[in-house]
């Protein structure tokens, strides 16, 4: 299965190609693996993109591969845009409704992670995570919010599964996506009022993507034995809930979270390896020391 999406989605796909039509989207981290397909699915069925980056070049070449899917798409790439700098991103959204007038739709992609257990994990390491993933978040409907009032958008947040029981190594990470959760959840309740909806969509381990490389060693034959669709997901199985979360099907869904893991969460302690804690022991104990 590809990790990008190409024409043949529209055929095989359970959605209408013209879905879409005359909608624009705006994606904080569009050209990384997740977001980037979520953008691919959307452009396919009828709607112009911006992809928000920090790294310019990664971003431009994204929005100009993203644009070839579909005749007559329109992707721009912004680059240079780090999500914890509000004036640059509303800068962004400037350039977005300059260039295709509109903002429908929302996703707040954009995330740090690594792995590192607590006695390494400095303040300031911890703080950054926290600023890209959670207050980044914020940033970026803060300043789409004006567009998503004007055209009753959609919001949608990328978390995870981890903070639903404790997972070592991912401290500052499970902490933020708790708090992106409870963010979604009172833009539901604040914002429905004015006709727009917040959702978010949690992956779980995706094939393929820069999460699974950077964060987790499992594989296929191990996601045969531990997930209950026994396999690993893919980066279509988030296109397919990003599209089915921001289409009619779900205009009175909000304040929802889809989690796209095949069950994964629900027999799993998140600790993942059979090795915890002895793992976790030899990172806490590691002689180079604990940071502040
Ligand atoms: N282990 C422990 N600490 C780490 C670390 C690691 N692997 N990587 C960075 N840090 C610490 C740094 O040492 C620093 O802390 P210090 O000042 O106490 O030394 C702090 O984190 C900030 O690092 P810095 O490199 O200045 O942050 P940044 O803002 O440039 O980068 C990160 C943000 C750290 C999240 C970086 O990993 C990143 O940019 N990631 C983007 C891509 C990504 O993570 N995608 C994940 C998708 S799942």
């Amino acid at each position: 299965m590809p990790n990008t999406l190409d024409q043949s989605y529209v055929q095989r796909s359970a959605w209408r190609p013209d879905l879409f039509a005359g909608k624009v989207v705006f994606i904080t981290g569009g050209a990384g693996s997740i977001c980037r397909v979520q953008a691919e699915a959307l452009v396919l069925l009828g709607a112009n993109a911006a992809i928000i980056g920090r790294n310019v070049e990664k971003t431009e070449a994204a929005a100009k591969e993203i644009a070839t899917l579909r005749p007559g798409a329109k992707v721009i790439g912004i680059g240079a845009i780090d999500v914890r700098k509000v004036q640059s991103l509303k800068e962004a959204v400037d350039k977005t409704v300059q260039e295709l007038g509109r903002i429908d739709f929302v996703i707040a992609g954009a995330a740090g992670n690594f792995l590192c257990d607590f006695n390494h994990l400095s303040s300031n390491a911890f703080k950054s995570i926290i600023d890209i993933d959670l207050l980044g978040s914020f940033n970026t409907v803060k300043v789409t919010f004006d567009q998503l009032r004007k055209n009753k958008g959609a919001i949608l947040f990328v978390s995870a599964t981890l903070h639903y029981y404790g997972v070592p190594f991912q401290i500052g990470v499970g902490a933020a996506k708790a708090g992106v959760d409870a963010l979604s959840n009172a833009l539901a309740v604040e914002l429905g009022p004015l006709g727009i909806r917040s959702n978010t969509l949690a992956p779980g381990k995706i094939q393929g993507t820069e999460g699974m490389s950077r964060l987790s060693k499992a594989s296929e034959s191990e996601a045969k034995r531990t997930v209950p669709l026994q396999r690993l997901g893919t980066t279509e199985d988030i296109a397919d809930g990003t599209v089915y979360l921001f289409s009619p099907a779900a205009s009175y869904v909000t304040g929802d979270v889809l989690v796209v893991d095949g069950g994964n969460w629900q027999v799993s302690s998140g600790i993942g390896a059979n090795d915890y804690p002895v793992t976790l022991l030899d990172a806490i104990n590691a002689p180079k020391g604990g940071k502040l």
